[in-house]
Formats: structure tokens, C-alpha cells, sequence
């Protein structure tokens, strides 16, 4: 099962359920949408309001979010590129975990390498999970004018290096699920997403 193990001598212990009994059992469909974009972007506050919705109409759901994450099981990662990205592939593991126990999981990270945020499609394919990459586009302008944590202040007087859209890339999904402008109104955005998992037959459409 996993390619990147360094251990040796260790088998996959399937327990005794399949993902479709406990999934039919429980009423569950897990899938994972990753929301990616410039700190600042909206990524947090279009996931948590997906989240709500999603519990309001009792769908198993969770946040894995950048900062909230870096809190504890990444908390010894910084922000270079090796660390970003052991972030993006830790993250991206929790949630194909998360979206096989049948979670609606809603990612939020920068996650500013395309290769990265494509390793995670890829161990969501390879487990026929299915992976959303929503881009939540909001201009550096934009991020920077509303610099809710002053870090772009802080980032511009150079008291953070390798600060993302100022001194750290960032590479915008060339093809994403969904692409959600950062600028618009909450509401437009959540609508997108809700349509989105409508469409994809995760969410039962509302009559
Ligand atoms: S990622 O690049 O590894 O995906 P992640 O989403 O986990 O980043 O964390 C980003 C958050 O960390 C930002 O929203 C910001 O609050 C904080 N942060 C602190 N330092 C940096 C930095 N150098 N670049 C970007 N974000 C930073």
C-alpha cells in the first residue's frame, strides 16, 4: 500500500469492514477538497463555511487547517520548501484517512507547489478517493490589503523570510476543480462549493 515506507517487513491490516460497508452503514460519503491559495485568500473562511453548512445538513465534515495544523502534528515543520512540502504530504495523508473513514474533509493550505498538492490527488486516486483542488484566487493586492494576521506587514519589513506572494512562490493549479474568486461575496463562493458536491452527488441536492 504505501510506496514511501522506509520500514520494512509491514503488511496493510484490512480489519474486517470494507469502505463501502462501513461508508452504506453509516451513511457516509468521504471525498476531500483542498482548498489552496495565497495566505489572506479566503481559504479558512470559505472552509468553515462550507463546514457549517455541511453539518447543518448532517454531513460529516471537518477543517484540517494550515495554521491549526502547524499547532500540533506539524508543529515542527517551518516554511521552507522541504518543510512545506513534508506539510502538504502529511496533511495530504490525514486526509485520505479522513475521507476513507468517510469524512467530507476540507483542507485549507497555501500549499504553494503544484507537485506537492499533485501528490496528494495522487495517493486520493490511488486509494479511488475522490480529490477536489479548489483555487481560492484573491490578488497579492488583495491578500495584502486585508492582511488579517499584519504578517504581510511584517513580511515587507522583512521580519518573515520566505513569505508566500513576497518573497516565497507560489504556483497557482493550472487546471482546478473549482475556481473561486477571492474577492467575491462568502456567499457566492459557498454556493460554488455546495454545487460542486451537488453535482458530484457527495451532497443530495436540496429540493
Ligand atoms: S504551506 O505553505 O505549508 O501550505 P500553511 O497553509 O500550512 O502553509 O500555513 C500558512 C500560514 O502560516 C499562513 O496563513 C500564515 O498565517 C502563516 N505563516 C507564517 N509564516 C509564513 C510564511 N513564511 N509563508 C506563508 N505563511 C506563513
Amino acid at each position: 500500500m504505501t510506496t514511501h515506507s522506509r520500514a520494512t517487513n509491514i503488511t496493510w491490516d484490512h480489519g474486517q469492514l470494507t469502505r463501502a460497508d462501513r461508508w452504506q452503514s453509516l451513511g457516509l460519503v468521504g471525498a476531500t477538497l483542498w482548498f489552496t491559495g495565497l495566505s489572506g485568500s479566503g481559504k479558512s473562511t470559505v472552509a468553515a463555511a462550507v463546514e457549517a453548512a455541511l453539518i447543518q445538513r448532517r454531513i460529516l465534515s471537518y477543517r484540517l487547517d494550515g495554521d491549526n495544523m502547524r499547532h500540533g502534528l506539524n508543529s515542527n515543520l517551518g516554511f521552507s520548501a522541504e518543510d512545506r512540502e513534508e506539510n502538504v504530504r502529511r496533511v495530504g495523508e490525514v486526509a485520505k484517512l479522513f475521507a476513507d473513514a468517510g469524512l467530507v474533509v476540507l483542507a485549507s493550505f497555501i500549499s504553494p507547489y503544484r507537485a506537492d498538492r499533485e501528490k496528494c490527488r495522487r495517493i486520493h486516486d490511488e486509494a479511488s478517493l475522490r480529490f477536489f483542488e479548489i483555487y481560492v484566487d484573491a490578488s497579492i493586492a488583495t491578500c495584502e490589503s486585508r492582511d488579517p494576521k499584519g504578517l504581510y506587514r511584517r513580511a515587507r519589513a522583512g521580519e518573515i523570510p520566505f513569505f508566500t506572494g513576497v518573497t516565497d512562490p507560489y504556483e497557482a493549479p493550472e487546471k482546478p476543480d473549482l475556481h473561486v474568486i477571492g474577492e467575491q461575496p462568502l456567499g457566492e463562493s459557498l454556493r460554488q462549493v455546495l454545487e460542486l458536491l451537488e453535482g458530484q452527488g457527495i451532497l443530495p441536492k436540496q429540493s
